[in-house]
């Protein structure tokens, strides 16, 4: 949706004006709130075609229902929201995706959505419109091609406005549209980026973008660039980025908002490997087709990066990206190198492929220089990661109880599912090198191999609370970005603004559905 279009208005059913409305249902509440509003309104009665549609109301269940021409709206699509009592951040965002995808199929352009009486769920009216806004937005993205006229180019049909039709506007919903609005903008970024072809998405590209983000933000969002020379004493990033022809370049955004806590820097590290061949250890063609995605992390912190600036949340951020190939080229990087990283120690590269923990180690060490007091990395880091959790779960993993609870409790409030991995120092043993401070690999027959490279993070991030989020499995699903973690980490910042969860209006429910478990 490229137009900001997202109204609440207070209308009546024979009032509403777009071309189709959504209808929340409670699981066998067809004839409660607003299905029961809407279905006097237009004068169908949906319980025969419930029954033999067999819809009840379960999570996500949707039915098409014709209203006939009296009304402007011509078709409805019910959708279920389950039990009442079990609605949460996360069936709620499931449910409301079902139903404008059904929308989207039925290729109308103005959407209304009834809104259901949420009294005794734990969902409130802002948390309620900012996952409606959320989920039209996402929803409505179209990946990016380069079909021509004659290749078959068709013209993309995109939603061009969203009412939310209540008995009662709340303002909670107004904050919540505007709020969700933003974010779901945040997450087609980063599915942009990590959709766009391997060549047009370089790392001199993506600082391009990095630049475009700040410049559009009107002074909040500082960017520098550091190019290869300025970058000597990262001999772990350098290194990786030796066999590309392709220039290497640290991003760098920051953003201190006045009215800032002065005693926190959060700091967001993205992975930005945008293309990972392996290197000399160079991966099958089969594994190496979607390493496009390699810069996922990065354009996960650069998405959160302009959300937080959007939404003015007043709190000190970071974001670094350490933007590179892993090529094969003639100056590559070669195993059995020993590199000196940033911090000082040493690393021998015991395999090439695993290049992503030796541009985050320097990125790590940079921002601790920088006064970084809390580091997020995102990072698709890992196969083994993929193996552990499959396409369902990030892993987290931290040397910080406190940091990684925040990070849990951001992504359930939002919907997203992550898994605390463990880190026993056992696990640590697997990278000791003889000739070096530490390897770059555990090596595959000691197995746990996202443990591993989360425990080689770790001892760059030593003392500094840390949380690392393996997103390989997350970030990219057939073939298509996710924006994995962008919300959870607009929500984390959100709690570093507001630490009181209750004293803030939108999330405010989750939260509370949160503590009650
Ligand atoms: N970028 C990959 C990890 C990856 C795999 C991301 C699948 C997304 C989907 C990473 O750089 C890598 O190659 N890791 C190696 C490490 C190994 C050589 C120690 C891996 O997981 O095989
Ligand atoms: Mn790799
Ligand atoms: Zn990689």
């Amino acid at each position: 949706m490229k137009s900001k279009k997202l109204a609440a208005v207070a209308a009546q059913s024979n009032e509403v004006q777009a071309d189709l409305v959504l209808v929340p249902v409670f699981e066998n509440g067809l004839g409660d709130g607003a299905a029961k509003r809407l279905q006097s309104g237009f004068g169908n009665s949906i319980a025969a075609q419930a029954e033999v549609e067999s819809f009840s109301g379960k999570s996500a269940q949707t039915m098409m229902v014709f209203n006939g021409d009296k009304l402007a709206a011509k078709r409805s699509v019910y959708f279920g929201l389950g039990a009442k009592d079990k609605l949460d951040p996360r069936n709620l965002r499931t449910a409301l995706a079902a139903a404008f995808a059904a929308a989207k199929r039925a290729k109308v352009q103005t959407v209304a959505l009834a809104i259901p009486d949420l009294s005794g769920s734990a969902i409130d009216a802002a948390e309620f419109g900012r996952a409606a806004a959320e989920s039209v937005v996402t929803v409505d993205y179209v990946i990016n091609h380069f079909k021509t006229e004659k290749g078959g180019h068709k013209k993309e049909v995109h939603f061009k406005g969203l009412t939310l039709v209540s008995d009662s506007v709340d303002v909670g919903f107004q904050a919540g549209l505007k709020e969700g609005y933003v974010i779901g903008a945040a997450v087609n970024r980063a599915r942009d980026l990590v959709n766009m072809p391997p060549n047009m998405m370089t790392p001199m590209k993506l600082a391009a973008q990095a630049v475009k983000i700040a410049d559009a933000s009107d002074g909040a969002i500082k960017c520098r660039l550091f190019k290869r020379g300025d970058l000597k004493k990262m001999g772990a990033f350098l290194a990786v980025s030796q066999g590309s022809d392709q220039p290497p370049v640290l991003i760098e955004l920051v953003y201190e908002p006045k009215g800032a806590d002065r005693s926190q820097f959060l700091t967001l590290i993205g992975k930005s490997v945008t293309y990972d061949s392996g290197g000399l250890d160079i991966k099958t063609g089969g594994s190496m087709r979607t390493m496009k995605c390699d810069m996922a992390g990065g354009a996960t912190t650069l998405a959160v990066m302009e959300a937080v600036a959007a939404l003015k949340l007043p709190v000190r951020l970071r974001v670094l990206m350490a933007a590179t190939e892993n090529m094969t080229g003639g100056s590559a990087y070669k195993s059995g190198d020993v590199l000196t990283s940033m911090s000082g120690m040493t690393i021998e590269v015991d395999n090439t492929d695993a290049e992503g923990r030796l541009t985050l180690a320097d990125a790590i060490e940079y921002g601790k220089q920088q006064g970084a007091t809390h580091i997020v990395d995102v990072a698709t880091l890992t196969g083994a990661m993929v193996v552990a959790l499959g396409k369902v779960a990030t892993g987290a993993f931290s040397n910080d109880s406190a940091l990684v609870g925040k990070v849990m409790h951001a992504a359930k409030a939002v919907g997203e599912l992550v898994h605390e991995m463990p880190m026993f120092d056992e696990y640590a043993k697997a990278n000791e090198s003889n000739i070096a401070d530490i390897k770059n690999s555990g090596g595959a027959g000691f197995g746990a191999g996202s443990i591993t490279a989360a425990w080689f993070l770790r001892k760059f991030a030593d003392k500094t609370p840390w949380v690392h989020l393996d997103v390989a499995g997350t970030a990219f699903n057939n073939n298509e970005a996710t924006g994995w973690g962008v919300r959870t980490l607009v929500e984390l910042v959100r709690d570093f603004a507001t630490p009181h969860a209750e004293a803030r209006v939108p999330g405010a429910a989750a939260d509370r559905a949160c503590a009650g478990e």
